[in-house]
């Protein structure tokens, strides 16, 4: 079959690598790609955001499955549109896709179901916000409704760090957002496949947000993760699959909206157990390079196994039991203004120990491939250990010339460090 993968970034790229080795793969085309995907894919030249185009390409070049990496157009209802054309998708309708779409929604869901996560109450204006805030303690959590790809977030330690963030939510009319308790403890990615009935767990990992080494500095999009998450315990995953992921998906299902595709849950491993932090509905990034890089199984068939509502009676997926790592090498100034058009040379030589080196901020300059956004690459490694992961990994950093560009030293300090 021809299938069309939507996105442009390492996750994607990972996606692309796992889904070409397929057997069920005729043609990969991918939208908008990048070089790295380019590997695997043919590139198409459409809009995302312009789903009659979307439509219109996968009927021209007989494409019967799409898989959707990012959440803006899951957010948007390209999967709705998809599938009423008779189109496969990997990836919710835009009801489901409420719960990364709109913190209020998903914060509303858990109260309803009696899902455990922060405390918190839903704000529509500047003064309601800033009455709200005399009932929360500091640290306090602000939240901006709507999609924000990160940043949409503030954990003030401060009042005025609070009003501050409030003051920014509101400046423009028809601001929303949720205040929340903040929570304490540490933070575990947790995947899943549903089909809206059946729930198999995909796998864990976590993540490094901030921009620099010890986790300092502003936050980012993720500068690197691993896979497994071991302090997500098999019984602490357990109880966050049976108290926040199935009430989650089954209030989905009954209200008429199921939930198909893979959902990843923020959880807080609090002293009280797992507590869920946020959802999204997508695979994360880079969290999603770590997983394929242990993933055993089809990915392409599991895919399709989930769209089409076939996951009942299927065994978990298999990953191997090893570690993978990934370090993201990011454009100088990222997460401010990044420095675009630096030459990176010497991915060869990162893969010819085993690395996969997967692509997100990259184009081509004539045959030159240079950096063109933030995160630019995913060096991503596996071994025994988290220690023999991380030290491949960066073997593999130390391989590439990527002079405008930098990179944690740490990523995986935490296990490395449980290690002993
Ligand atoms: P979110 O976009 O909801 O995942 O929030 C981004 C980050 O803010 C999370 O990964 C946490 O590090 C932090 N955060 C969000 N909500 C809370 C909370 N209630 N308590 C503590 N930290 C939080
Ligand atoms: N790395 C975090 C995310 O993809 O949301």
């Amino acid at each position: 079959m021809n299938v069309l993968l939507l996105g442009s970034g390492g996750r994607e790229h990972a996606l692309a690598w796992k889904l070409a080795q397929s057997p069920l793969l005729d043609k990969l085309y991918a939208a908008p790609g990048n070089p790295g995907i380019a590997k695997y894919a043919e590139l198409a030249d459409i809009a995302v955001s312009d789903h009659r185009a979307v439509i219109d390409f996968c009927l021209r070049h007989s494409i019967s499955f799409v898989v959707i990496g990012p959440e803006a157009p899951l957010v948007e209802g390209l999967g709705d549109n998809l599938r009423t054309m008779g189109i496969g998708v990997f990836g919710p309708n835009k009801a489901p896709a409420q719960l990364e779409g709109s913190k209020g929604f998903t914060k509303d869901l858990c109260a309803r179901e009696r899902i455990p996560t922060a405390g918190y109450v839903r704000v529509e204006s500047r003064d309601g916000a800033l009455a709200a805030l005399e009932d929360f303690g500091l640290p306090v959590v602000i939240k901006a409704d709507g999609l924000a790809a990160g940043k949409g977030v503030t954990v003030a330690f401060t009042h005025e760090e609070a009003e501050g963030a409030v003051a920014a939510i509101f400046a423009d009319a028809g601001g929303s957002a949720v205040i929340e308790e903040f929570l304490e403890g540490e933070e575990a990615s947790l995947f899943v496949i549903t089909d809206g009935t059946t729930i198999l767990p995909f796998g864990s990992a976590q993540d490094h947000k901030r921009v620099g080494d010890g986790d300092t500095g502003p936050n980012t999009g993720g500068m690197g993760a691993y896979s497994p998450a071991r302090v997500l315990t098999p019984a602490l995953e357990h109880e966050a699959i049976e108290t926040i992921v199935r009430p989650t998906i089954e209030a989905l299902t009954r209200a008429g909206s199921p939930y198909s595709g893979v959902l990843y849950a923020g959880l807080m491993l609090t002293h009280a157990g797992p507590k869920l932090i946020e959802y999204n509905a997508r695979f994360g990034d880079p969290e999603c390079q770590v997983l394929m890089m242990r993933l055993q199984d089809d990915l392409l068939e599991l895919m399709l196994a989930t769209a089409k509502g076939e996951l009942a009676g299927r065994p978990a997926p298999r990953f191997s039991p090893e570690v993978a790592l990934t370090v993201v090498m990011a454009a100088s100034g990222y997460p401010g203004t990044p420095e675009t058009g630096g030459a990176i040379g010497g991915i060869d030589a990162a893969e010819a120990g085993g690395a996969r080196v997967f692509q997100a901020g990259t184009r081509l300059d004539g045959d030159a491939l240079v950096a063109s956004g933030g995160r630019v690459l995913n060096v991503t490694a596996i071994g025994p250990t988290v220690r023999a992961a991380q030290a491949a990994a960066y073997r593999a950093v130390d391989a590439i010339d990527f002079p405008t560009g930098f990179a944690r030293r740490d990523i995986g300090w935490r296990e490395v460090a449980r290690e002993g």
